[in-house]
Order: structure tokens, then C-alpha cells, then sequence
């Protein structure tokens, strides 16, 4: 019988366990595929040092397991990241932070040598955009920020009313993009200012994709 989107999650998950390396700090991402990355780390947990984790309700999970979760500012260095993402195209590139997670999980990315995206194959589009875009913004910029988007992108930022991110800040969910250049347009997100990180990850893109079809799990490179 086909896999079910959970039990494609769960397999990524297993599957991305190859990925960690013995004796040093691995990224912890966000989400529900995440989490089961999590559970899976917990059975392996004696041999890594311990984990930086992308939200406070990723460093929750990994607290109940008994895993050691770091501060980043006393980390030099995170061998792998393993994250979920809301889309994936052919090249890599990621739309993240459906969960409001994305400034931390830019920041572990950014740090880490690789970054391990795990997803299902439901999550795999043409060009981006069908899953709404979002951007962290400082509260009082909202407004500012939701009108140059339009003016430069056009799109439809609606506010995600009542999240308030672990940083104390606000989410705009972007629909209706299409983005054809994923790289220039994350670049001039972050020119806008009172933006503090959009969710594409495209400058810094997954090194490897673990992806769950209903045959089983495909490496993407
Ligand atoms: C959170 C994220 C998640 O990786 C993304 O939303 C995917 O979540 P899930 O694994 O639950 O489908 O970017 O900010």
C-alpha cells in the first residue's frame, strides 16, 4: 500500500539520521517532519555532542528527549542541518517558515556545513510561490513593508494575525507569487527595510533533499 504524507514524513526522518555526524552539533529545524527527525535523533542521542535548535518549540522536544540543545553564540560550528521546508523546486532552492520558525532556521543553515532538507514529494513545485511566502517583519514596519512588497512584487501579503514569532516579531504570508528568480528576489526581500528575513532559501539553498515518495525516499543533490 502507498505511503500517507505522515508516513513519507516519518521516512525522511529515519533516512536523514545517515546524515549526522558522530561527536559533533547538529542543527534541528522546525515542523511536524522535524519533529520526527527529533524522535529519531533521541534513539542516537549518546553519540552526537548535542543541538542547536531553529525555535523554542524545537528545543522543547529535544529537552524532553534528554538531548543537550546549545546556545548558538557558544557554537562554532554545526556539521549538519536537517530541517523540513513548505516547497522545493528542482534546484534546491526552499520556501520555509510556514511555521514561523525561518530567521532561526536561516541563522543554523547558515552556520552549518550542510544542510539536509528533508520533505515529501507533495511539496515539490515548478517554480515557487503556490505556498504562500512568508516574511518575518519588525511589528511597526508591517504596513511599510506589506506595501513595497506589492509595489515591487506584487502578491497579496496578508498578516498572520495573533503569531508573534520567537523573536517577538510579526509574519506577513505572501500569496500569489510566482518566483521565477528565487536568488535575486530573496536579496531584494532583504532590502526592504523593517524586514527582518523572508523565507526563501535559495542563497543558501539545501545541499542534499531527502525526499519521501510513495515508493520510498529519493536523494535529490
Ligand atoms: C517552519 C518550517 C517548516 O520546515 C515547514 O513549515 C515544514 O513544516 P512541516 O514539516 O510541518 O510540513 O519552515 O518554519
Amino acid at each position: 500500500m502507498a505511503m500517507t504524507q505522515d508516513e513519507m514524513k516519518q521516512a525522511v526522518a529515519k533516512a536523514a539520521i545517515d546524515y549526522v555526524v558522530p561527536g559533533t552539533i547538529i542543527g534541528v529545524g522546525t515542523g511536524s517532519t522535524a519533529n520526527y527527525f527529533i524522535d529519531e535523533l533521541a534513539k542516537i542521542k549518546n553519540k552526537i555532542e548535542g543541538t542547536v535548535a531553529s525555535s523554542e518549540a524545537s528545543a522543547e522536544r529535544l529537552k524532553g528527549h534528554g538531548i543537550p540543545v546549545l546556545d548558538l553564540n557558544s557554537v562554532d560550528e554545526i556539521s549538519v542541518y536537517v530541517d523540513g521546508a513548505d516547497e522545493f523546486d528542482r534546484h534546491l532552492h526552499l520556501t520555509k517558515g510556514g511555521g514561523g520558525a525561518l530567521t532561526r532556521e536561516k541563522i543554523v543553515a547558515a552556520v552549518a556545513d550542510k544542510f539536509v532538507c528533508i520533505a515529501d514529494e507533495t511539496k515539490k513545485v515548478d517554480i515557487l510561490g503556490k505556498f504562500p511566502l512568508p516574511i518575518e517583519v519588525i511589528p511597526m514596519a508591517r504596513s511599510y513593508v506589506a506595501r513595497e512588497i506589492v509595489k515591487r512584487f506584487g502578491g497579496e501579503p496578508v498578516w498572520r494575525e495573533g503569531f508573534i514569532t520567537d523573536n517577538g516579531n510579526v509574519i506577513l504570508d505572501v500569496h500569489g507569487l510566482e518566483i521565477v528568480d528565487p536568488v535575486g528576489m530573496e536579496r531584494e526581500l532583504n532590502n526592504i527595510v523593517g524586514t527582518v528575513t523572508n523565507g526563501l532559501f535559495a542563497q543558501r539553498k539545501a545541499d542534499i533533499l531527502l525526499c519521501g515518495t510513495a515508493n520510498g525516499v529519493e536523494v535529490l543533490t
